[in-house]
């Protein structure tokens, strides 16, 4: 049967049962603070990723109270005509049953009356760790309930983490979520079309150079124009050498043809992100060495999308690309076969590091890098390679099941170095796009954006 519940409140009852399957509780679980930027001036304000995956409530100075009976109760700001006048419309309690599907709703100023009383009598108390002082609050909570033990009220004995139940719930993403998703990977390949043509204009138009602001503005021009809220994380625009900086945040450099440029950039669509990279030539035409490494570099996110499926382990898709990255950096030159060895020895001694350094993929839903384990956390450790050479016994990286969205994002980065062909020196190369895991393989959302060599160049062109 169908559920005629809204997901928010689905996902509130399937949290409740979870609490009562594991000795019962009551979960509290606030919005993120509002934070100052300078002076009166806030950061834009954006809700904590769970509270919002269980609420569709985006005010801040409001928190979830989920029984594990069921039971669901909302704090929220009350109405005030003088505040709605300068910062905008407040819910407020007597509205929020109807609108948010909740049993209840009390004013935020309640809250410090409100906790001791449903604490009471009550096994645990479930609260998320890492929330900034919230320990505090709790621990406050539990001394007025405790003080009124003389009239018989327990209080809870355990405090434990919600977290963990919640992150777990957010890891297999619902089809309503993936839709989402889905949108927010096709707004941010449009802007990384978007750059790639302005940067080929721009060039045509016989500019010498294109600095990486302008670019970023495209991409943020286009993320907006199509009702993105915002970009899901802040952008990079590397031009040339830059692309070697992994989290390269500058953004004031120019671009020259010749050069490649690398966008890692995507946007946030309704509380979910996107997270795309690509690198194309400033003026449209790879040059041969370009060329030789982008073919790696995409031949690698092949092979890790081939290994993406239900039932292969999420760090497949990185032994996947390693395997081609390292095979490559040995066939272009990158490494001496004499003096590294073949493949497997690459692989061993994690020769192929110098060029490649970082992790093939991450979860990717609400959070760009999203809420999860990567381990299996039901299954015992084994020894495995540690990635830089050497063996550590740790769980097996998890199995992947149909929902999991996962980002798949190998790279190559080439520093000057003795050794290093001259030819390659200052390229750096990531290919990224947003993968689904669907029944039998996994579905890449985020391919409204060229990445064949020739795809790249026609467009440009
Ligand atoms: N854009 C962040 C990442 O690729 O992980
Ligand atoms: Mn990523
Ligand atoms: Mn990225």
């Amino acid at each position: 049967m169908t559920s005629v519940l809204s997901p928010f409140a689905r996902r509130r009852s399937d949290l409740a049962s979870q609490l009562a399957a594991r000795g019962g509780g009551v979960a509290v679980i606030p919005n993120a603070a509002e934070l100052l930027r300078n002076a009166d001036t806030h950061f834009p304000y954006r809700s904590d990723s769970s509270f919002h995956y269980l609420t569709g409530f985006d005010e801040p100075d409001s928190w979830l109270v989920v029984f594990a009976t069921g039971r669901a109760v909302l704090l929220c700001r009350e109405k005030n005509l003088e505040r709605e006048i300068w910062d905008g419309m407040r819910l407020g309690p007597q509205a929020a049953p109807q609108a948010l599907a909740v049993d209840e709703a009390f004013a935020v100023g309640q809250l410090d009356e409100l906790l001791p009383q449903w604490l009471a009598g009550q096994p645990a108390v479930w609260f998320p760790f890492a929330h900034t002082g919230l320990q505090a609050q709790v621990e406050a909570w539990l001394k007025t309930v405790r003080s009124r033990s003389r009239s018989g009220i327990e209080s809870p004995s355990v405090m434990r983490d919600v977290a963990a139940l919640v992150s777990e719930m957010r890891v297999i993403k619902d089809a309503g979520e993936v839709e989402t998703m889905r949108l927010a990977a096709a707004i941010s390949a449009n802007a990384h079309v978007r750059a790639m043509r302005f940067c080929a204009d721009r060039f045509r138009a016989g500019a010498a150079a294109v600095y990486e602001y302008e670019i970023e503005a495209e991409l943020l021009h286009e993320f907006r124009r199509a009702g993105s809220q915002s970009p899901a994380y802040p952008s990079i625009v590397a031009a040339g050498s830059n692309a070697c900086v992994l989290h390269y945040s500058g953004g004031a450099a120019s671009l020259h043809p010749g050069e490649l440029c690398l966008i890692d950039a995507g946007c946030e669509l309704d509380g979910y992100a996107s997270d795309i990279t690509r690198t194309f030539p400033a003026n449209g035409k790879f040059t041969a060495p370009q060329r030789a490494l982008y073919e790696v570099v995409l031949q690698a996110q092949k092979a890790s999308q081939d290994a993406t499926r239900p039932g292969a382990r999420q760090r497949d898709a990185h032994h996947a690309a390693v395997r081609v990255l390292a095979e490559g950096m040995l066939d272009v030159g990158l490494l001496e076969r004499s003096v590294v060895g073949n493949v497997d020895a690459v692989i061993e001694t994690a020769a192929y590091r110098q060029f490649y350094m970082h992790g093939t993929g991450h979860w990717i839903g609400r959070d760009v890098h999203d809420v999860g384990d990567y381990m299996a956390s039901d299954e015992p450790a084994v020894e495995q390679p540690d990635g830089l050479g050497g063996k550590v016994v740790k769980k097996p990286s998890r199995v992947l099941q149909p929902g999991m969205v996962v980002t798949l994002e190998p790279g190559l980065y080439v520093r000057p170095a003795p050794g290093v062909p001259e030819a390659f020196w200052n390229i750096g190369i990531r290919i990224e796009d947003d993968a689904v895991v669907t029944a039998t393989g996994c579905e890449l959302i985020s391919r409204g954006v060229p990445v064949a060599v020739d795809e790249i160049e026609a467009l440009m062109g």
